[in-house]
């Protein structure tokens, strides 16, 4: 028995390390990383730069490609990109996060190494570090489905990619060092579709075809709608789960979310507005591009077509209308509702409470009232290499403590394989968004008011979508995910809030498996960068 099984593991690895770098093609990136000017708001700013590009460049892949992505930072300061939604399995080494990579020195370069396995959607890669996400460095990601699995709807006549999101015209180290002496962002200054302010993007179609936007929300601090003048859209994909295809006059995205709409220039031939407009703000910030019809006979014209002019209420029902396709395929060709994930079991209940506390005499932010700060080592190098007190498993609890607040580099030991229920609760007044690296989760409720397990009564355990990143929308409020740990690494959990992010707003799951292998999680790659602590250390050899 245990030969068989050894002889098992072995052909295992051996299938694993063929399917991963073998077969599957490869895409190679060179990125430069660069300031350059930019003017998004007519003022110009000192931007974030990939090869030249504001927004970077587009990353185009299929499902299992394996991505090759060798960026130089030529900025005068240590860079990081991390990819939102690619889940990077086995591989929590590529992460791109402060607690899983050294960052990389200015003027040194670090070869990704990521394979988009088993995924399909439309993300986006950002940077990491501090508040560079405010100068940019952003740009799109797709995974499209080999051509042997089923889609379920025709292939459109074009794609585009819509990053939008807030903007402000203050630079990142002005912002941060805002955030470090203890007080909040202010207000952003605008809207930027795809890096420009109003009508300074246009989206050129032709009349009878179909097209497919895939949209995400790159900004900071607020929620969007997006909407097209005289066009419906419909929905087809969030974040890799084929949705019920359901019609929308517009739609809500909130922070570090992602949407793939079709939508068919079925309308007399002009020039109309696509609007972006800020959510649950006094002040709305709006932002236009021009959606042109090849063949137009006019200009834009008219009123920029409303909002919705309810909040909350409508936001959580059009929330609640997404749901997934059963019989459509995902990444494989089964389909998507082959899975019953309201079947299974959970195995722990985590209960993440965020709050504001004042520490110190500063404003943080925290989860469960630990607010998070960075150690002197990555916590994946530090796991690895068996650096004690970098961090200790257990600093931060399952529940809400009640407590006001404390700074704490913490981390939440998980069991690989196990399937965990996790509430976010709001007990603020604003919105909150969440994601978690490394995963899709399955999200089953939410609602106003405090959480309670009777609140599972009205949990969706049939065809809720499956997506990295969730709104909290009410005040007071509380959404709830199921979560199959399917994924061994350090994985950071986070508000996509990014001054609460980076106040504090943040931990890592450490899904640990006891097995050391292969099969599990990839070994230390040899280009691994080494700081803090870990310097000296021996990565992988070639
Ligand atoms: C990156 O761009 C800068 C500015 O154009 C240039 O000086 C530098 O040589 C480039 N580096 C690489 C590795 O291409
Ligand atoms: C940096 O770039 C050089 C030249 O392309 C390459 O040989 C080297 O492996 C890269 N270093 C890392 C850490 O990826
Ligand atoms: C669900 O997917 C199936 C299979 O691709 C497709 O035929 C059907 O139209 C889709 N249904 C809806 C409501 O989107
Ligand atoms: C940001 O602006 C300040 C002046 O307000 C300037 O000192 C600083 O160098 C700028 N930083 C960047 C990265 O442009
Ligand atoms: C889930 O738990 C219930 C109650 O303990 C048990 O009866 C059921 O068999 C379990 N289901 C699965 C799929 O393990």
């Amino acid at each position: 028995m245990g030969d068989y099984r050894s002889v098992w593991s072995v052909i295992l690895v051996v299938l694993l390390v063929t399917c991963a770098s073998g077969e599957d093609p490869y895409r190679f990136y060179t990125w430069n990383v660069t300031y350059g000017d930019i003017y998004p708001l007519g003022v110009k700013q000192q931007g974030i730069l990939i090869n030249g590009q504001f927004p970077g460049p587009q990353i185009e892949s299929v499902t299992n490609d394996n991505l090759i992505i060798s960026v130089f930072n030529s900025l005068d300061e240590p860079f990081l990109i991390s990819w939102n939604g690619v889940q990077q399995r086995r591989n929590s080494w590529q992460d791109g996060v402060y607690g899983t990579n050294c960052p990389i020195p200015p003027g040194q370069n670090f070869t990704y190494v990521l394979q988009v396995k088993d995924q399909i959607g439309s993300y986006f890669y950002f940077p990491s570090l501090g508040m560079h996400k405010a100068a940019g460095g952003y740009g799109g990601i797709k995974i499209a489905s080999r051509s042997v699995i089923p889609v379920p709807f025709p292939p459109p006549s074009g794609e585009f990619t819509v990053l939008a999101g807030d903007w402000y015209t203050q630079n990142h180290t002005d912002l941060k060092a805002t955030l470090d002496s203890g007080s909040d962002l202010p207000f952003p200054d605008g809207l930027l579709i795809n890096g420009r302010g109003s009508n300074g993007y246009t989206f050129n179609v032709d009349q009878g075809k179909t097209y497919r936007f895939r949209i995400s929300n790159v900004g900071l601090s607020t929620s969007v709608n997006f909407r097209i003048q005289g066009h419906k859209m419909l929905l087809v994909e969030v974040e890799g789960t084929h949705t019920l295809q359901n019609t929308y006059d517009s739609l809500d995205i909130h922070l570090g979310q992602s949407y793939s709409v079709l939508v068919t220039a079925d309308q007399p031939a002009q020039d109309y507005y696509i609007v972006v407009s800020s959510r649950f703000t006094s002040q709305v910030l709006t932002a236009t591009s021009i959606f042109r019809y090849s063949n137009s006979a006019g200009s834009v014209s008219g009123p920029l077509p409303g909002g919705p002019t309810t909040q909350i209420d409508w936001s959580l029902e059009q929330s609640r209308s997404i749901r997934r396709n059963l019989t459509a395929s995902g990444p494989r060709p089964n389909p998507q509702g082959s899975y019953h994930y309201g079947l299974i079991n959970t195995t722990r209940t985590v209960r993440l409470q965020n709050s504001a506390p004042v520490i110190n005499g500063k404003q943080r932010y925290a989860v469960n009232s630990v607010s998070f700060i960075p150690a002197d080592t990555p916590l994946k190098l530090a796991d690895y290499f068996k650096i004690s007190g970098v961090f200790s498993l257990g600093s931060i609890s399952d529940n809400p403590t009640g407590g006001g607040g404390y700074l704490q580099t913490s981390v939440m030991a998980a069991d690989f394989r196990g399937y965990i229920e996790v509430v976010f609760e709001n007990p603020e007044e604003n919105v909150q968004s969440w994601h978690i690296d490394g995963h899709n989760f399955f999200v089953v409720g939410m609602d106003g008011g405090q959480w309670s397990p009777e609140s599972r009564l009205i949990y969706n355990l049939r065809d809720t979508i499956s997506r990295c990143t969730v709104q909290v929308v009410y005040p007071m409020s509380w959404t709830a995910v199921y979560m199959p740990l399917d994924n061994v690494g350090m994985w950071n959990v986070r508000s996509e809030n990014w001054a609460h992010q980076y106040l504090g707003q943040q931990f890592y799951l450490r899904v640990y498996s006891p097995a050391n292998s292969w099969r599990d999680e990839y070994p230390i790659p040899s280009n691994a960068l080494l700081c803090g602590r870990a310097v000296g250390r021996q990565t992988r050899p070639l």
